[in-house]
């Protein structure tokens, strides 16, 4: 993940690119229940962060935001579950009761989180950097209203797009705690095997 971006523009044929790539990601019953918000004009950018961001923070933003505001691009994401449960409910599928217990996980979430890595990966192919982030709950609303998101979606996170820097920005997680032993997490034939 990158934290920290050059000002110059990005390519609009990545994003595109990005884009087609997400919407073949792999999803549950070929239901395609997500959609994706892409920010690329500086007003609507600077909307995004406004609008995720108190004031205080804003007008002296840390390091974290200032890097993460330099990023020319940003994609949202979002989930609809009533696209599941709509789709679980046709006659090949046949859960005509749209009942939610039926899925143990969310699918939703889970395929729209597919598509967000692929976004991931394909700008990071083309030489850019990506971060993936979420949106503070009490914020969600206001995201939703600032740019039209209908009540059928979610907001499942938040990717900047944009060209590195040598920086890359605020320190992540993982210069704060190790990663796991692959034998630790990886289990042949038991778990704990
Ligand atoms: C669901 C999710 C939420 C994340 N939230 C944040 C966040 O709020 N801020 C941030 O800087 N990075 C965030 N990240 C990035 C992770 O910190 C990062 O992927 C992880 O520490 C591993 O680092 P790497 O991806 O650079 O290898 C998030 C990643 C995911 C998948």
């Amino acid at each position: 993940m990158v934290r920290d971006y050059a000002t110059d523009p990005v390519d609009p044929a990545i994003i595109e690119r990005a884009t087609h790539n997400a919407v073949r990601a792999p999803n549950a019953g070929f239901s395609q229940g997500w959609g994706f918000l892409v920010l690329d004009d500086p007003a609507d950018v600077r909307r995004f962060w406004e609008t995720t961001t108190h004031a205080d923070d804003l007008a002296e933003p840390d390091e974290w935001l200032t890097g993460m505001m330099h990023a020319p691009v940003i994609v949202v994401p979002c989930s609809s579950k009533a696209a599941y449960l709509k789709r679980y409910a046709d006659p090949d599928k046949g859960w005509t009761d749209e009942d939610e217990t039926r899925w143990p996980v969310p699918f939703w979430h889970i395929d729209t989180g597919m598509a967000a890595l692929l976004i991931l990966q394909t700008v990071t192919d083309e030489g850019l950097g990506a971060c993936y982030f979420g949106i503070p709950p009490e914020r969600v609303a206001g995201v939703r209203d600032a740019f039209g998101i209908p009540a059928t979606f979610d907001p499942i996170g938040v990717i900047t797009i944009g060209h590195r820097t040598a920086s890359e920005g605020a320190a992540g997680s993982p210069t704060r705690r190790p990663r796991k032993a692959q034998e630790d997490v990886v289990h042949h034939g038991r778990w704990g095997s």
